[in-house]
């Protein structure tokens, strides 16, 4: 590939979101690369994951604040996400919020997934906000990134029912699912760019 699209991973988790991402790319599904993985967690399954496929992962030290990164963190992480050159940063289940410098660094090349159709239960646990509140149906949310919280445009949702049954765990790996078949479509559109922004509208230029 000549010059291809270059996607940076930011994860605290598991990183079943980057494997579906990375999986998509090596199916052909996504005309990029992923050329480096970030975290703030050491110990972290998304950095595993990108060993495992031979993708440079970097544990970066959060620094002294439980939600967000100290100045000395926010610099390491934007220093390596430049020098790994990225045109798309992916916030796949990275449990920090970003702040200014980070921002500015990379305006309007910062996508999330959320685990709620938003703007319906930002934050943390949405999957238990919304079953706490007994809303029928829920989903997942893939969004530009915003100095608010989950608050940046929406470029595209699925939803998932809400069954009787449900325990936050059995709602959770639903829209987990959800999550995997949404993200990697949504990635696919921005390197192909398909998808255009006016205000808070995010279109789709082929759907
Ligand atoms: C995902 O459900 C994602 O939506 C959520 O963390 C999980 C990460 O799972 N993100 C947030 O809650 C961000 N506020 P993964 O590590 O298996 O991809």
């Amino acid at each position: 590939m000549n010059n291809p699209f270059r996607i940076g991973v930011l994860g605290s988790g598991q990183g079943s979101n980057f494997v579906a991402i990375a999986d998509a790319i090596t199916a052909g599904q996504i005309p990029a690369e992923v050329a480096v993985v970030l975290s703030d967690v050491e110990s972290a399954g998304i950095l595993q994951h990108a060993r495992d496929r031979k993708i440079p992962a970097q544990f970066i030290p959060p620094g002294q604040f439980r939600t967000k990164l100290d100045e000395n963190a926010e610099r390491a992480f934007v220093t390596a996400l430049q020098n790994a050159q990225v045109d798309l940063i992916v916030l796949a289940g990275f449990m920090r919020v970003l702040k200014g410098d980070f921002l500015r660094a990379f305006e309007g090349r910062i996508v999330n997934i959320h685990p709620s159709l938003l703007p319906c239960f930002p934050g943390l646990q949405s999957w238990k906000q919304a079953l706490d509140h007994g809303v029928k149906i829920a989903g997942c949310t893939v969004h530009f990134v915003d100095a608010g919280v989950d608050s940046g445009a929406i470029i595209g949702q699925s939803a998932v029912p809400v069954l009787d049954h449900d325990t936050p765990e059995t709602l959770h790996q639903r829209i987990h699912a959800a999550e995997h078949e949404l993200f990697p479509r949504c990635v696919a559109a921005l390197a192909r760019k398909e998808i255009s922004v006016a205000g808070r509208r995010v279109i789709w230029k082929k759907a």
